[in-house]
């Protein structure tokens, strides 16, 4: 074959790869209104909010409430995030609660004073980035409870460190069961 036919050919072979590559891409890494898309999942976005109150109502409220006391019917419900400030004084108490927002499904029966709750609370880990992970947490903590003296806002070190704790709810479960009842 002459080279020269070979060489056409090899340019057209590199053309429609690139064309067939580029038909494969997603039109782009944002949307229109500038939302960054997920890398696997081009038809969603990525949550970039940052604000703790924010972030709370978007992600938390539809179960824990709005005003964070929770909900229940008796049996079934939603555990309340507030009568938290004691845990949220001590390093195990934080640690416990950064790692029950990012192991999930997370259920089963948990006890808040004398109320039973059964239900489902899904795996946030994957969804949150280490800031706004510090971001709603201080909500719960700052907001939704009264500080407790000697409270200190949890850190981006300590959401690292819950992010390695074991990826289990006995793991989970046998942390919150260390913690003072509330
Ligand atoms: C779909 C409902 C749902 C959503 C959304 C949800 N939770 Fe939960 N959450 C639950 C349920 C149910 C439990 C109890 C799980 C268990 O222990 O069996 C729970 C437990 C918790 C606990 C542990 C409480 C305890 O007494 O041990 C914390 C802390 C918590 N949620 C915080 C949050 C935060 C912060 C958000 C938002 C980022 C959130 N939850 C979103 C349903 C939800």
């Amino acid at each position: 074959m002459p080279s020269r036919i070979r060489c056409r050919r090899s340019r057209l072979v590199i053309i429609v790869s690139l064309v067939s590559l580029l038909a494969g891409m997603p039109a782009s890494a944002q949307t229109p209104q500038g939302q960054i898309r997920n890398s696997v999942n081009p038809n969603r976005v990525i949550y970039t909010e940052t604000d703790g109150a924010r972030i709370y109502m978007d992600r938390c409220a539809l179960c824990h409430q709005p005003d964070g006391k929770g909900k229940t019917d008796g049996t079934n419900g939603f555990p309340p995030l507030t009568g938290m400030s004691e845990w949220m004084s001590l390093r195990e108490g934080q640690l416990y609660v950064a790692h029950a927002i990012i192991y999930g499904p997370y259920w089963g029966d948990v006890l808040v004073g004398d109320q039973y709750y059964f239900g489902m609370m899904p795996r946030f880990g994957p969804r949150f980035n280490d800031q706004q992970m510090v971001a709603v947490i201080r909500y719960v903590a700052e907001v939704l409870n009264p500080p407790a003296p000697g409270y200190r806002p949890i850190t981006v070190e300590m959401i690292q460190e819950a992010r390695r704790l074991p990826d289990n709810m006995e793991a989970v479960r046998e942390e919150r069961a260390l913690l003072p009842l509330r």
